[in-house]
């Protein structure tokens, strides 16, 4: 079972040493990807394009470095603006598929007030795998990450 507050935890201590995004975000991936049920979990970044594009993963690669607003599952959540739990990934019309095996996939924003800076994606190769509780912690961690995020956007500008 995924221990959010302490994922949370060691972020925020990344944070106060001085690490900056990319060292989060591969830190909130590896600590994700020992959950079993975690077959693939990456983090997709809004880029300037309108497309998300792979920041880093642990699972089987994928062709889908890259993916537009509005297409596939990842691409449909930040065109809504709104995290999606897919249950059972063949009954999904826009969907992306990865590999063949994989059978529910969550995603879930990482976002600071309106702006949108990306997403946590996670696969599973059993049917409805995601709860609303690996939802809310997915949601804890995404947050921790958005605020880093924010603020080397405020420090750019
Ligand atoms: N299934 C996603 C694509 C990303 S892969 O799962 C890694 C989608 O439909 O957008």
């Amino acid at each position: 079972m995924l221990d959010a507050g302490k994922i949370i935890t060691e972020l925020q201590v990344m944070r106060d040493d001085g690490h900056l995004s990319d060292a989060l975000l591969r830190k909130a991936v590896r600590s994700l990807s020992v959950d079993e049920r975690f077959e693939w979990t990456g983090v997709y970044l809004l880029g300037a394009e309108n497309e998300l594009w792979l920041h880093n993963y642990i699972g089987e690669p994928t062709e889908h470095a890259k993916i537009p607003v509005g297409t596939g599952v990842c691409g449909r959540a930040v065109a809504e603006r709104r995290n999606l739990n897919i249950k059972d990934v063949s009954k999904e019309e826009n969907y992306l598929a990865c590999s063949p095996d994989i059978q529910s996939e969550l995603v879930v924003l990482i976002r600071a007030g309106d702006d949108i800076f990306g997403q946590i994606d996670i696969d599973s190769e059993q049917k409805a795998a995601f709860t609303d509780d690996d939802e809310i912690a997915l949601i804890g961690i995404a947050d921790k990450l958005a605020e880093q995020l924010a603020a080397e956007k405020r420090e750019a500008s």
